[in-house]
């Protein structure tokens, strides 16, 4: 009796950066922990994996990030205080964020590069597909990729990325793919990957933003992928040789691992890693929110028109 591949359930967040782009904002928080409107930018992610059926979440940690262990485990003296004042509302977003995922850290140690970080899970995702999500990527909870990218894993097996269109001149900021179509038309085959290459190196403006879903493969190969770009070890050095191996003829049938597939999304994401995306997320997620954005979007309104 042929057994149905077990469902997706897992999601790693690598997390150990330093965030010298927020210093000093980041010398003793870490980045993760970074406001967007009232809630820490790490908390949007990990939402997003779980509103796609991924309630068990590693978090790759490094030195100084136990606040992030901190936000996402029960605090009782706050509870108790906000109880004894009768104040619901604070208590439910207090619990909010225990109450979300089953939470699990490791820590990477020497920070040698998502590639590394991603490694770092191995033990604990074992031999089933995984998604990664990274931090810095902010993707609007009403544009939904990562479950097209699970439905996507599971129609044509192996590894999936999530492309987006960018300008030629940020390409170089990204991981950026060679494609071919399939018969979906928002889901491409990456035939080839290349880590930040300058403008003539680069093989399309199909950029990879921080969503993957991972064949466990991946870890044999992270295993022997040498140093590539920054000295780092890179996951898309790692998921450029599987996508090589199924792009070519001889290899294309039933190699190990599978084939890379891209999702190419058109939704709204922003860069909290980047200080002026970060900004733009502030203000846009301010905006539409019920409670805030009534008040907020009237004096943007006036500040844009006499102010600036
Ligand atoms: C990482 C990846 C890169 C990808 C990017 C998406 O780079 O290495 O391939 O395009 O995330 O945000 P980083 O931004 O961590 O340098």
């Amino acid at each position: 009796m042929s057994q149905s591949p077990p469902r997706i359930s897992k999601a790693v967040i690598p997390a150990a950066g330093l965030g010298t782009r927020f210093l000093p904002a980041t010398k003793a928080t870490p980045k993760e922990m970074l406001p967007v409107v009232d809630k820490p930018a790490i908390q949007y992610v990990v939402e997003e994996a779980v509103s796609a059926g991924l309630d068990d979440v590693l978090m790759v940690t490094g030195r100084n990030k136990r606040p992030l262990e901190d936000h996402f485990d029960r605090n009782y003296e706050l509870e108790s205080a906000l109880e004894k004042k009768g104040d619901a509302e604070r208590l439910v977003k207090v619990q909010e964020s225990s109450d979300l995922a089953t939470m699990h850290y490791v820590r990477q140690g020497d920070p040698r590069g998502l590639g590394h970080a991603v490694l770092c899970a191995a033990p604990h995702v074992g031999h089933e597909p995984f998604a990664v999500l990274l931090g810095d990527d902010l993707i609007d909870p009403r544009d939904p990729l990562l479950q097209r990218m699970i439905e996507v894993q599971e129609t044509y097996g192996g590894s999936v990325v999530a492309l987006m269109e960018v300008a030629p001149e940020q390409v170089h900021l990204y991981g950026c793919a060679a494609v071919e179509a399939t018969q979906d038309s928002d889901v491409v085959q990456v035939t080839g990957l290349v880590e930040k290459p300058s403008p003539a190196e680069a093989p399309s403006h199909y950029a990879v933003i921080g969503r993957y879903v991972l064949d466990p493969h991946i870890f044999a190969i992270l295993r022997e992928t040498e140093p590539g770009r920054g000295g780092e070890i890179q996951l898309t050095d790692a998921l450029q040789k599987l996508a090589e191996a199924h792009s070519t003829a001889a290899t294309a049938a039933g190699g190990v691992g599978g084939p890379v597939h891209g999702v190419v999304f058109k939704g709204r994401r922003y860069d909290t890693g980047d200080r002026g995306d970060y900004l733009r997320a502030i203000v846009r997620l301010a905006c539409e929110r019920e409670d805030l954005g009534p008040d907020f979007r009237a004096w943007l309104k006036r500040y844009v028109a006499e102010e600036m």
